[in-house]
């Protein structure tokens, strides 16, 4: 064998053993990593992925393994975050390397075109789409042009729950659904079989882009991708929440009753309106609690890391996808005793508004988790917080959230808390509630107020005459 062959076969050879030595470690946890579940070779954890009820596992490793631990999934590795103080240190103090996402070649590069703002990775697209979504929601525009249409929205969704109340839940999906296709679009959605969006109108968040996009020179696949992550971002999450304390009212009546104690006072006989927001406190509660015992994104919205990095002695990949418990520190019994009761009052005293408790630098003093944390967070929560509280003030005033009777056994159901869909966002499954208005006389009011509001502001296609305008901020 020639001195030439004789080289070559020994860097087959080299090539051969570097990779069987890589394939080797493959599903293998490397010493340095947060601790976590045993790893089989090739597939890591990935058998011991739950294939339904993802929270309760996550939450079940977290109490073996504590607040940092990681699972290699195939040559990927997932770090779940149980701890608001891990959470602050890398996704806030570490922003800068923390706020990718984890690659989604299909979902993201292949069926959107790499427009999907919610799977961007950390660039300037993202910064883009951040800006422009902060300019649609500026608090100024939410205070008037949003306001109108949750106050119209809330008034058609009282109507729905007074003629038609074992709809509910299509009644809260066509509410949330029909202000946020206002909000992007101009358009609204009056009855849950609407062909979604024939005819759009303008200025609303589309107007805006548009002028942004000549400005900027965008595509309009871009920017048609910016106004639907919007709808995307703002229905199915604010509907969840919506269903979640519905649930709640019907499990907890002692709550529904203190509430509406309060409404009573405050409000008597009309309706509630964004003024009684410092009046209403417990109201106020039951937002926080809501956010807090039904979190939509029960296990956030998985995050990345740019580079390499350590932290409190352990290595974390570069590339590895960072995903924080939303379940297991909302549960915390250390931190919300009693965590499964929906409970307003622990939130009394608590006079911070979502944005501001976000953004305390005490994390322990924070609400909740619902809207992530860090450079990725929701931009909505203002916006949440009027939405949340327009319907849950407005709901209470209204009706009763009776238990259902089961007719064999003539008992009241209880829904199960525990029982949630499957879905990109957490809700409850279906449940049966026995939803009565509390008086004739807020019978009557609803349908009145429904009638006059509709007389002055909608054409005879229930489209606004005239939509309210604000001038979009430059
Ligand atoms: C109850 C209602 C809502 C909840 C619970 C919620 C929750 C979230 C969460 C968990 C994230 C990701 C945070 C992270 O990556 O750490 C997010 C991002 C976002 N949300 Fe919301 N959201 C709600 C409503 C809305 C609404 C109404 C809008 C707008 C119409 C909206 C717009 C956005 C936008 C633009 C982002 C940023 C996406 C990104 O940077 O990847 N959200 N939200």
């Amino acid at each position: 064998m020639s001195s030439t062959h004789l080289l070559g076969l020994a860097v087959f050879l080299g090539g051969l053993s570097l990779l069987v030595y890589r394939l080797s470690g493959l599903g293998r946890r490397p010493g340095d990593y947060p601790p976590g579940p045993p790893t089989l070779p090739f597939i890591g954890n990935l058998l011991q992925m739950p294939k339904e009820k993802g929270h309760l596992q996550f939450e079940k490793w977290a109490k073996q393994y504590g607040p940092i631990y990681s699972l290699i999934l195939g040559t990927q590795t997932l770090i779940v975050l149980s701890s608001e103080h891990a959470m602050k240190d890398l996704l806030e103090r570490r922003g800068a390397i923390y706020s990718s996402r984890p690659d989604s070649y299909l979902a993201h590069d292949i069926l959107s075109g790499g427009h999907r703002v919610v799977h961007m990775t950390y660039n300037k697209s993202l910064k883009l789409a951040r800006k422009l979504a902060r300019k649609v929601l500026d608090d100024s525009i939410i205070q008037s042009t949003f306001l109108a249409y949750q106050d119209l929205e809330s008034r058609a969704m009282l109507l729905g729950f007074l003629e038609t109340p074992e709809h509910f839940s299509n009644h809260l999906k066509r509410f949330t659904c029909s202000f946020t296709t206002q909000m992007v679009f101009g358009h609204r959605t009056p009855g849950s079989d609407d062909a979604f969006m024939k005819k759009l109108f303008y200025p609303c968040a589309a107007a805006m882009f548009a002028e942004v996009q000549e400005s900027e020179g965008l595509s309009d696949d871009r920017m048609g991708y910016f106004a639907g992550s919007l709808l995307q971002a703002g229905s199915e999450t604010t509907m969840a929440t919506l269903l979640g304390f519905v649930q709640a009212m019907v499990i907890f009546p002692d709550v529904a009753q203190a509430a509406q104690a309060e409404i009573d006072r405050v409000c008597g006989d009309r309706l509630p309106s964004l003024d009684d927001w410092e009046s209403l406190a417990y109201v106020r509660g039951c937002i926080k609690e809501s956010l807090r015992w039904m979190p939509t994104a029960i296990l956030g919205v998985p995050h990345s890391v740019d580079v390499e990095d350590r932290y409190m002695g352990y290595r974390f990949p570069k590339n590895a996808s960072v995903i924080y418990n939303v379940w297991a520190i909302h549960n915390d019994p250390k931190r919300h005793p009693n965590p499964r009761n929906f409970d307003p009052t622990r939130w009394a005293g608590d006079n911070q508004n979502s944005y501001e408790s976000a953004r305390n630098e005490d994390v322990t003093q924070r609400d909740h988790y619902a809207f992530g944390m860090g450079r990725r967070m929701c931009l909505a929560t203002n916006l949440v917080d009027q939405f949340l509280f327009l319907a849950i003030s407005r709901l209470l005033w209204s009706f009763d959230f009776k238990r259902a009777i089961d007719e064999k056994t003539k008992q009241e159901i209880i829904p199960d808390m525990n029982d949630l869909a499957k879905g990109l966002f957490t809700m409850p499954s279906p449940f049966k509630a026995n939803i009565l208005p509390r008086y004739g006389a807020r019978a009557q009011r609803i349908r009145e107020d429904w009638s006059n509001a509709s007389k002055e502001l909608l054409d005879d296609g229930s489209q606004w005459k005239e939509i309210p305008v604000t001038p979009w901020k430059g």
